[in-house]
């Protein structure tokens, strides 16, 4: 192991943080935090993705200034950036949901903290920023979920995120480890509640996602009623479904696959990203997450419409390398690297990217791109 280690600000990628947090975490800790459902099929997709955007540059623009910030539901960000909520950390650094609280407070971008957290939403309120988002799990106790929302705009969270699928954590990477997340690391905001039938249900399904407790859009529409900060549903994958979470009055959706974790065989998220927005037709912001790895991943998804991306498993690796500090200098970069992707690009802000500065390899060029070029029909 390479024990002089230190992150160099523009130096380092999401590969590097990776490769190093595989040598310091315990295998199964590793396993937890990078693997993917079944065979990682949807895992890898959500990568490739990427692979298959160009991005079009324009030149000769004064983009002397360039502003990255953002504002989304009422949540000003210095980028369209979100560290994503990620579970059962405490395992991988002993500031755990904290430290990606700082580092994300540093960098200037949105943090959202899992409803199963290692440490309390209230604890970790104390450590982070102002543009803090609370995700919730369904749990099958409707005073439950009124208290946990209460909680959270007690502790200031802007926005409540609720996640309508699920991490498959029986995943094969982590089963030959023989690794078991400790149920202990996933509920400080939980236990409170005692030793009821759902929270025995919750350690079920932690170790056997097939018995699942049921969510159903009726419950959705109930739960809008009690959250009084903007509502967010995440997993969305498909556009129907996107079009049915603006019909139940949701502020706005995350398209996510759970970072591959959920169900081998999803698309990549960037790959229904357009179909999804379309389906929105522009009503509430689409976020979305799901193999974002650098700043020009960033701009594609921007590029296509979604209002901010969000970043996990790359953010827990930096995590495991060094708390907060490489979690702040690895979001940093993305944000610096975004700044100068805008100016290349050729456009002062975030609002300038449109679908015009990006092109799919297997497509042809589109007219939005070379309109102004072509001669008068
Ligand atoms: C270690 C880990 C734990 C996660 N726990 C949660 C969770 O508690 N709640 C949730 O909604 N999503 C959870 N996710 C999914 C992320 O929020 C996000 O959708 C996904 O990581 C994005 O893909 P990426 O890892 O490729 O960036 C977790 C992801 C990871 C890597």
């Amino acid at each position: 192991m390479k024990a002089d280690w230190a992150y160099i600000p523009g130096g380092h990628t999401a590969d590097d943080l990776r490769e190093r947090a595989g040598e310091l975490l315990p295998a199964g800790v590793f396993a937890h935090v990078i693997g993917g459902a079944g065979d990682e099929r949807t895992l890898a997709a959500n990568r490739a993705g990427f692979g298959r955007y160009r991005l079009l540059s324009r030149v000769l623009v004064d983009v002397a200034e360039v502003d990255t910030s953002v504002d989304i539901l009422g949540t000003r960000l210095d980028a369209p950036i979100f560290t994503c909520p990620t579970g059962g950390v405490g395992a991988v650094h002993p500031e755990s949901e904290s430290g990606i609280a700082r580092g994300a407070a540093a960098a200037g971008v949105g943090f959202m903290l899992s409803g199963l957290s290692s440490v309390t939403l209230e604890e970790v309120a104390a450590a982070a920023g102002p543009a803090r988002w609370q995700q919730i799990f369904w749990q099958p106790s409707r005073e439950v979920m009124c208290d946990l929302v209460e909680r959270g705009e007690k502790a200031d969270y802007k926005a409540v995120v609720l996640s309508v699928d699920d991490g498959d954590v029986a995943r094969r990477r982590i089963v030959r480890t023989g690794y078991r997340v400790p149920v202990e690391d996933t509920v400080a905001n939980l236990k409170r509640y005692g030793s009821t039938e759902w929270q025995a249900r919750l350690r079920d399904r932690l170790h056997d996602p097939g018995d699942d407790v049921s969510l159903s859009w009726k419950n959705v529409e109930w739960f809008k009623s009690i959250v009084r900060v903007p509502l967010l549903l995440k997993g969305i994958m498909s556009p129907l479904d996107a079009r049915r979470a603006v019909d139940a009055g949701v502020d706005g959706i995350i398209l996510s696959n759970h970072g591959g974790r959920h169900l081998d065989g999803l698309p990549g998220t960037i790959e229904v990203l357009e179909e999804v927005l379309n389906a929105v037709g522009g009503k509430i912001p689409v976020l979305m997450d799901g193999g974002v790895r650098r700043a020009t991943d960033i701009a594609v998804a921007l590029s296509l419409g979604a209002a901010a991306v969000g970043l996990g498993s790359p953010v827990v690796c930096a995590l495991a390398c060094g708390g907060a500090e490489v979690v702040s200098a690895y979001l940093e970069d993305l944000v610096t690297d975004l700044r100068r992707a805008l100016g290349v690009l050729g456009v002062p802000n975030v609002a300038g990217l449109t679908r015009g500065h990006v092109s799919r390899i297997d497509q042809y060029v589109p007219d939005t791109v070379l309109g102004p070029f072509l001669p008068a029909r």
